[in-house]
């Protein structure tokens, strides 16, 4: 069952097609990557599944949910999660404290369980502390809980953010370069990070430029260039599809595609 369906999606700015008519869905478990030259519209796409742009065409559906222009937030509170750069925000926040505040969308607390600091207040916030640990143990952050998140070197700060979005339990967790500025050892820790996280629920769409680490960790794989999904398929239908092969090396002639659509 596809827990995202992408149709016919497509964003104008001004007179620049950024995305044009690109369709895709993304089952419950997969790891689907999106991949492309600069400029070819992948975060653009990004940002019009999780609110962050309204689309200027085209339908997105999320778990059987119609939520096409959806504000930001209320896409992040049906579990479609993004990472930002939040450790600039949380800079003057510990580890631990970053991770907690993460936590937040899924609290069930009201604002007067908080002012009265009743009983409902402090078993939901037990509750946030034990999967906070939880979180930093798998992350491997434990050690540096109370470190201020300013003082991570640059491949924590990355793992950092993912533990944030962990904290909000996505059920799909969109991810834009999150290995960009790893050294190779840092990048292949962190994507099996990525992997493990797949296989303890989470479903994952990645943008990514390393393309052994793609090839490797997707089960499927959408390419775009120039705003256009010029292949959407498995690992090997996407290195001998010769769109994508022309689009990367700029050469080879259009004998349409091989095994994708
Ligand atoms: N807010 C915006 N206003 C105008 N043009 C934009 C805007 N956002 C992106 N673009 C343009 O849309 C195109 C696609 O950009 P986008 O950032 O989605 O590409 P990308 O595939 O993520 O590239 P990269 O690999 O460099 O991150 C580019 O030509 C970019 O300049
Ligand atoms: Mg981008």
């Amino acid at each position: 069952m596809s827990l995202l369906e992408v149709r016919g999606l497509t964003k104008i700015f001004g007179g620049l097609t950024a995305v044009k008519d690109v369709s895709f869905d993304v089952k419950k478990g997969e790891i689907v990557s999106l991949i492309g030259p600069n400029g070819a519209g992948k975060t653009t796409l990004f940002s019009m599944v999780t609110g962050l742009e309204k689309p200027t065409y085209g339908k997105v559906t999320f778990n059987n949910t119609d939520i096409t222009g959806w504000e930001a937030y209320k896409v992040a509170n049906l579990g479609l999660v993004t990472t930002f750069q939040k450790t600039k925000v949380f800079s003057s926040l510990t580890v631990e404290e970053a991770v907690l505040v993460g936590t937040h969308s899924k609290h069930k607390t009201t604002t007067l369980d908080i002012i009265l600091r009743n009983k409902k207040f402090y078993s939901e916030l037990e509750r946030s502390k034990n999967k906070v640990t939880e979180i930093l143990e798998y992350t491997k952050l434990s050690d540096k809980k109370d470190f201020m998140c300013a003082e991570l070197s640059y491949g924590e700060q990355r793992v950092l953010e993912i533990a944030v979005a962990m904290a909000a339990e996505p059920r799909l967790l969109l991810l834009d370069e999150p290995v960009a500025g790893l050294n190779h050892t840092e990048s292949k820790e962190l994507m099996n990070m990525i992997n493990d996280l797949r296989h303890s629920g989470v479903t994952i769409l990645l943008i990514e430029h390393d393309m052994d680490l793609v090839m490797k960790i997707s089960d499927r794989i959408v390419a775009l260039n120039f705003g256009e999904n010029i292949c959407f398929g498995t690992p090997q239908e996407v290195t001998s599809n010769v769109r994508v092969i022309e689009a990367y090396l700029g050469s080879g002639e259009d004998v349409g595609g091989s095994g994708c659509y």
